[in-house]
């Protein structure tokens, strides 16, 4: 990398993340199920994928191999936002492919999708792999959220990977961008382009998800650098004792990484958005539930305490959902026009009229940066909610009914807020023990499922609960995850997230237990990752997987 490295670094670069035992196998052959169904919207995804729609799963499974051993050329890009433990996706895809043949090589494209566009990439020797294993970031080759959907630009695809005679192109990404390696698979495939693509689930939120795909790599590793920010900020509560600390987490859309943090660190109270829109909350009764809680514990003589919030949550709450869903299909039709406008009023005052009467209520009621906010949509069609100031908004909305309940007399309630956002924090720290073990082991995955010709997969690996000796590595279709959901104000096939599970184990548990934590100091402090030690401390799966999987999580090594 070309400058100093911290001692930590240095201690991590020898770490040898772990493998599945059947990838650790010079003969590794596929076995193919049943042919697959969409998740649902069968027909409309079959007429968009008519060549990669039905095929099959597939498990890599130790026997006489039937993949490939010529030197094989493959690209790899990062979309999105980082996740810990990319840069050992590559290791492991790169190590798989020198492994079956020493002359393979591998590119990377600079910036994400784009750099696939414009052919922007550059060779990533051992040299350049070997200076980034198990450190977090995407540096190594730079990630982007651009969305490769024209009819132009999947034809510059074409013409680079041609030109690049790539056998392999791996996508690292959500939900969005698996979606996109289905369409640029589908693509080259009607053009009778050599080249497979094949996706590998990456996000911190944790958000896709399936039977199949059990998480995604970087979750573990955000949610634990979450969680140490969160208990710290915990004991600073009951040190100060003069302190409400809201906090919102990352998490664009899913609550997991709340549900996972509230698990691990007990706050007094963790909003879950899931919850909130099953039971058609508004804003001003998630609102009066949190002045409850405040006012009992000031009862109790504790003026303070900590709340965690999802990024996501205005998206799942009744009245402001239903005004982004209007917003976003009077940007489909008319983004330009608004962008045009010339400042902030005008743009609210065309809203207004274009608004329903009690959206347009809800609107007008915001700050103005949130209406701001709230008016971008990344090239996904996505709201950047990271941008919204969730956890300020609720404490005004905290403060004025304080107010009012001391403005009636009686003991005086002390509130104190301050706000925080951990976000940023947690995406780029060095992979956990787990996340740099599975990223490696699902890159390793990728470039097996190259190697078998398959085109239009997602890498993945089963029973992370167990150790990684035992993990399964296979190959999930894309086109069985897709299914139809309006984007931008048109229906388009994509991969629907997974939200937080109401009747799942770690749902149920958290709900047991929050009473106790609301009015209690029950607060852990899980302090920060560790990545040597105790198995306990340094290798345990995610909290809330282990809670999922809780039948068949097996003792570590
Ligand atoms: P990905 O799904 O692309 O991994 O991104 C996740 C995320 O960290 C969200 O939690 C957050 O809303 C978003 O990225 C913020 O990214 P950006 O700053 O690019 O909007």
């Amino acid at each position: 990398m070309g400058h100093d490295i911290s001692a930590l670094e240095k201690a991590r670069a020898a770490y040898q993340p772990r493998l599945p035992k059947v990838l650790r196998q010079a003969d590794i052959r596929t076995e193919s199920g049943l042919p697959t169904e969409a998740a649902s919207d069968g027909e409309q995804i079959r007429a968009l994928f008519p060549n990669t729609y039905g095929q099959p799963i597939v498990t890599l499974v130790q026997g006489e191999s039937d993949l490939r051993t010529d030197a094989l050329r493959v690209g790899v890009v990062l979309s999105g936002g980082p996740a810990a433990g990319g840069h050992n996706v590559i290791a492991g895809l790169f190590d798989a492919l020198r492994a079956a043949n020493g002359d393979s090589r591998l590119f990377g494209f600079l910036r994400g999708p784009r750099g696939i566009i414009e052919g922007d990439h550059k060779e990533l020797t051992s040299a350049t792999v070997d200076a980034y294993r198990n450190t977090g970031g995407f540096d190594m080759i730079m990630s982007g959220r651009d969305k490769i959907e024209k009819p132009d630009d999947l034809a510059r695809c074409r013409q680079n990977l041609e030109e690049m005679d790539l056998d392999g192109l791996v996508i690292v990404g959500g939900d969005d961008s698996n979606t996109n390696a289905a369409v640029l698979s589908e693509y080259l495939l009607s053009h009778a382009a050599k080249t497979c693509v094949v996706g590998v689930p990456k996000t911190v939120d944790g958000d896709m998800r399936s039977e199949r795909i059990e998480i995604t790599f970087g979750y573990d590793t955000a949610c634990r650098v979450y969680s140490e920010l969160i208990g710290n900020v915990c004991r600073d509560a009951i040190s100060s004792v003069k302190y409400w600390h809201f906090i919102k987490l990352m998490g664009r859309s899913a609550s997991h990484i709340t549900l996972e943090c509230a698990m691990q660190t007990h706050p007094n109270i963790a909003l879950i958005s899931e919850e909130i829109k099953a039971s058609g909350a508004t804003l001003e009764q998630i609102v009066d539930g949190m002045v409850d809680v405040i006012v009992k514990r000031a009862e109790a003589g504790r003026d303070y305490g900590v709340v965690i919030v999802p990024e996501g949550l205005p998206e799942f709450i009744s009245d402001i959902k239903a005004m982004i869903d209007e917003l976003s299909a009077i940007l489909g039709e008319e983004e330009g026009y608004i962008q045009g406008l010339p400042d902030h009023s005008e743009r609210v005052q065309h809203l207004s009229s274009r608004l329903t009467d009690h959206s347009a209520r809800v609107y007008g009621s915001l700050p103005e940066d949130t209406q701001e906010v709230l008016l971008w949509r990344d090239s996904h069609g996505n709201v950047p909610l990271s941008q919204v100031e969730t956890e300020r908004l609720l404490i005004d909305l905290v403060s004025d009914k304080i107010r009012q309940i001391n403005a009636r007399g009686g003991k005086k309630i002390t509130f104190r807020p301050l706000s925080h956002f951990f976000g940023y924090e947690g995406r780029c720290a060095a992979p956990s023990n787990f996340d740099a073990d599975y990223a490696y082991s699902l890159g390793y995955t990728a470039a097996q499922l190259i190697r078998a010709n398959l085109t239009g997969y997602t890498a993945g690996i089963q029973h992370v609960t167990w150790p990684p000796d035992e993990w399964i590595a296979c190959g999930t279709p894309i086109t069985m995850m897709l299914c139809m959901e309006m984007r931008k104000g048109k229906p388009a096939p994509v991969i629907g997230k997974a939200l937080v599970d109401l009747a799942g184990a770690s749902f149920r548990r958290f709900a047991d237990k929050r009473e106790s934590w609301a009015l209690n100091d029950d607060y852990v402090f899980p302090g920060p990752v560790q990545y040597f030690g105790p198995p306990e401390v340094c290798d345990a799966p995610p909290l809330t997987l282990a809670l999922q999987h809780a039948r068949r999580v097996r003792k570590r090594a």
